[in-house]
């Protein structure tokens, strides 16, 4: 009953300001309290170190600051497998999606058949051959399936992946050309809004959740605020209307935490410099007690 906060204050996966900012906009609205409060010992590991490189030139390569993102994520992997080796539940606070690859990686060392709910408006499956903006963050969920720049597939080790069939997108609303083809290829179950609206949030977890606990070890969840309807989450860089909404996305929560077996989960793309009132990062916050137990009554 330990969990891990690691901060990762990240934005060069997203190639704009503010997402960096997440880990402390999460922490002061007291993350840590409120999951102690569930009888959890938390201890804060502090935030992974960011170099900021915004003006260097190595964002007009094709792949926009990989060399940094491959650095922040190669540590970020070692901490987690770290922490996870010590028996604590790593939850890792972004920063943009990218994160995702050293998070997912570093539970990989422990956890060899591993599940993972994406949620999140968007599949990030890009590839450097797929993707259109360059940005890093539509293109962690490749990477960890095997696919993408070898400096970050070889990152915990290239053979250390995610099996498709035990990977599910919950949310999904904007996916690009190519990401389309790959999810087909790879026969990723991808729940579109459109299932929501027609099976609802209880059917699509039901399925999501048999997925993700066929034959692994346990499941990660991967939350990306932007998933959620951006009326109710506006602070996010890259906002798609008619998404998840705040009822929705708690009980989903509630569900994950009732059927048990997560094994680690990361909050990502909280931007504070978009946000309104910080209804972004309260929600994730919010999201986050009810992921680990919080209950109406
Ligand atoms: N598909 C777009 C891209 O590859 C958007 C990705 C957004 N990803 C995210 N984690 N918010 O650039
Ligand atoms: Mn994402
Ligand atoms: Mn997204
Ligand atoms: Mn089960």
């Amino acid at each position: 009953n330990d969990i891990s906060l690691i901060g990762v204050p990240l934005q060069l996966g997203a190639n704009r300001s503010g997402v960096d900012m997440g880990p402390t906009a999460i922490r002061s609205l007291n993350i840590q309290a409120r999951l102690e409060a569930l009888g959890f010992r938390v201890r804060d590991w502090g935030d992974i170190e960011v170099n900021r490189l915004q003006d260097r030139c190595d964002s007009d390569e094709k792949l926009k600051y990989l060399a940094e993102i491959a650095r922040v994520n190669t540590k970020l992997a070692e901490v987690v497998a770290q922490e996870m080796g010590k028996g604590r539940l790593p939850l890792v606070i972004g920063g943009d999606h990218s994160i995702a690859i050293g998070t997912i990686k570093g539970v990989l060392q422990h956890v060899n058949k591993l599940g993972v709910i994406w949620f999140d408006a968007h599949s990030d499956v890009n590839t450097e051959f797929t993707t259109t903006s360059g940005n890093i963050h539509g293109m962690s969920l490749a990477v960890l399936l095997g696919h993408g720049h070898p400096s970050l597939t070889s990152i915990g080790g290239a053979h250390k992946k995610l099996d498709p069939r035990n990977v599910v997108i919950i949310g999904a609303r904007s996916i690009d050309p190519g990401e389309r083809l790959f999810l087909k290829e790879q026969g990723i179950r991808v729940f579109t809004m459109h299932d929501i609206d027609k099976y609802g949030m209880k059917t699509v977890m039901d399925e999501a959740l048999e997925r993700v606990s066929a034959g692994t070890d346990g499941f990660h969840l991967s939350l990306d605020l932007d998933g959620m309807d951006p009326r109710e989450a506006p602070g996010v860089g890259t906002p798609v209307k008619g998404g998840i909404s705040y009822r929705e996305s708690h009980f989903a929560m509630e569900y994950l935490h009732e059927h048990g077996a997560l094994v680690s989960a990361e909050i990502v793309e909280v931007n504070p410099m978009l946000d309104v009132n910080n209804k972004t990062a309260k929600c994730a916050v919010d999201l986050a007690g009810s992921l680990f137990g919080e209950r109406i009554l």
